[in-house]
């Protein structure tokens, strides 16, 4: 979703150095770009629509300044535009401003400010702001408006603010993540809505929590408390992630590199201290009722995990999409668990889940991959996935990642976390043998028969429900195909009238309870004049095309999702269609 970034310090380059900044958050999707930076005399604004991954800075003709502000924008208030893209400036133009998040009540306060003679050029929430804290500076100073006009913001945001005449740049935030990095020379930060955006220059970091502000001027760094304004101390912590994990190295796209890695990733979720896995167990155990909440891919790993607990530690869980889980507020109160899955930890939507929890005095674990995130920070209990910085907006290596923690916390709940571990040490083993280059080339066959299609389906039974879902979405958000996932059971309630001569169907085809059911579903299809493509450990005669799969016993969902991974790269691909950006999606969702 949008993206931030800013620099502040001695280096005359700010402008140059913050587009090449926001280059390292492309991935996280956006369909406009702006910055802003200080002369001595005026602020200068430039955007642009589209992509900023091809613009060379030299032909920008960018001045000098140590100080600058870039955005990445996914439109949410008004369409695509250069009057939308951020930066914002104030009436007077002497107040900037980049935002991320949603501004909840600024058609209110727009109103006012329009009662006041403001005019506005854009459509956005944004807009608003900086005209709000321009407001305010008739009566305040700069620093002081900001802080009053973030406390009238109803929703989440994460704000950069700098004015004209002063040394001094500004940024709060709520609920959308904003990360301050210390650079090597005196007085010199980075704020940026990521850390791989300043990942080149420093790893040291101070990370800004809710309510919030951080005042840089003179070189040098304070926080406040936005609620009491009292001044507070916060830790610089030094991290350990490489540059490397987040550059594709010899793969062509971030998707093919990270669907590749699920070899080692495997094994760094599985190979951590079983306590904490336990932890977690203990508490599903003594809770009164658990809930796992996860949105979209994070949402079907969690699903699948409701399955496993049924079967495995014969235990019931309620799954809820975090969209969704305000409805069961009545349900929720102290002795209720909910475990989050989310790979970015900064889902807004499970976010919301988490509050509600919260409010109602119920426990919060979360099984994240981004450890400094929001929601690994809310929670009382944590389950890190270890999967490493995952930048396709697909998800796929933290998807079987999450699954691996879900079927070791399962097994615990049963006493049984070492069974699970040298289950999934063999099946992190047979992926390994699986993922090869020949192993794509088969797949690419189906590909390039499947490209011109217009619709698919995937089936699934069991736990391979939620993974036909699955498939469905990376199906849809890299390739554009419509794909659909359905429980096999329910075709013939009504999904089969849309089977016609030669229409393709993935049938998730595990060796358990429920194989010969999904094959049954399978053969209704083919009889329909279906043509099927099985993900199966064996060959069957209902098949016309066979993905093999490693039998692998219960964590066929994880074996079984790689190949249609696979399978959606490479449609994206032949398609002309970029797997790591898909258009209107985001990797991290910070709007509800
Ligand atoms: C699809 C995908 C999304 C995310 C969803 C939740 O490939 O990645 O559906 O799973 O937006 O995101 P996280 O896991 O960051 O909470």
């Amino acid at each position: 979703m949008c993206g931030i970034f800013a620099y502040y310090g001695e280096k005359k380059n700010a402008p140059e150095l913050v587009i090449e900044g926001l280059k390292n958050l492309e991935y996280r999707g956006y369909d406009s770009w702006g910055i802003a930076y200080k002369t001595p005399t005026e602020i200068i604004i430039h955007k642009e629509i589209g992509k900023i991954g091809d613009i060379k800075t030299k032909d920008l003709e960018l001045g000098e300044s140590g100080v600058a502000m870039a955005h990445s924008r996914w439109a949410t208030h008004g369409g695509v535009t250069k009057a939308n893209a951020h930066p914002h400036f104030s009436e007077n133009k002497e107040i900037v401003l980049i935002h991320n998040g949603i501004f909840e009540n600024y058609s209110e306060v727009k109103k006012d400010l329009i009662k006041k003679g403001h005019k506005f050029v854009s459509q956005t929430d944004t807009e608003v702001l900086a005209h709000l804290i321009e407001q305010h500076t008739r009566k305040h100073s700069f620093e002081d408006s900001v802080k009053l006009a973030v406390k009238e913001i109803e929703g989440r945001y994460a704000i950069v603010v700098m004015k004209k005449d002063e040394d001094k740049i500004i940024a709060a935030r709520k609920g959308s993540p904003l990360i301050i990095g210390v650079g090597k020379t005196h007085g010199e930060y980075f704020i940026a809505s990521d850390i791989p955006a300043f990942l080149k220059h420093t790893n040291k970091v101070i990370y800004l929590d809710d309510n919030q502000i951080c005042v840089i001027e003179n070189r040098k760094i304070n926080f406040y408390d936005n609620a009491t304004n009292e001044e507070i101390k916060k830790r610089i912590i030094e991290i350990d992630l490489d540059i490397e994990s987040s550059e594709k190295g010899e793969f062509e796209h971030f998707m093919m590199k990270e669907i590749m890695e699920q070899k080692e990733t495997l094994n760094r979720a599985i190979n951590q201290d079983p306590k904490t896995i336990e932890q977690v167990a203990k508490a599903i155990e003594s809770a009164e009722d658990t809930y796992f909440v996860g949105c979209g891919t994070a949402g079907k790993a969690a699903m699948v995990g409701a399955y496993l607990f049924a079967k495995i530690s014969k235990k019931q869980i309620r799954f809820v999409f975090g969209s969704e889980f305000q409805n069961y507020k009545e349900f929720i109160n102290k002795k209720t668990l909910i475990v989050c899955v989310s790979q970015s930890g900064e889902t807004a939507d499970t976010l919301e889940a988490i509050e509600i929890a919260k409010e109602k005095g119920a426990k919060v674990a979360a099984i994240v991959n981004v450890e400094s995130s929001t929601i690994a920070r809310t929670a009382d209990m944590v389950i890190p996935i270890k999967a490493g910085p995952e930048i396709g907006v697909a998800s796929t290596k933290a998807t079987t990642s999450q699954l691996a923690i879900l079927t070791m916390l399962a097994y615990a709940c049963d006493g049984g976390v070492e069974i699970a571990k040298q289950l999934l040490i063999r099946t992190a083993s047979q992926i390994n043998d699986m993922l090869n280059p020949r192993y794509a080339e088969h797949i690419k066959k189906i590909a390039n028969k499947l490209k011109d299609i217009e619709s698919m389906y995937i089936i699934g039974r069991g736990a391979n429900f939620p993974m036909a879902l699955e498939c469905a979405i990376k199906l849809q958000e890299v390739s554009y195909i419509h794909a659909e996932g359905f429980a096999g059971g329910e075709l013939k309630h009504g999904p089969l009238a849309l089977i016609t001569k030669n229409t393709p169907v993935i049938a998730l085809v595990a060796n358990d309870d429920c194989r010969k059911e999904i094959l049954s579903n399978a053969q209704e299809v083919k009889a329909r004049g279906g043509y099927i493509i099985g993900v199966s450990p064996t060959n069957e005669e209902v098949f016309d095309f066979w993905i093999r799969v490693p039998d692998t016993g219960e964590t066929s969902p994880i074996v079984n999702i790689i190949p249609v991974q696979i399978l959606a790269y490479q449609l994206a691909v032949l398609r002309q269609n970029d797997p790591d950006k898909p258009r209107n999606l985001a990797k991290s969702v910070t709007v509800k």
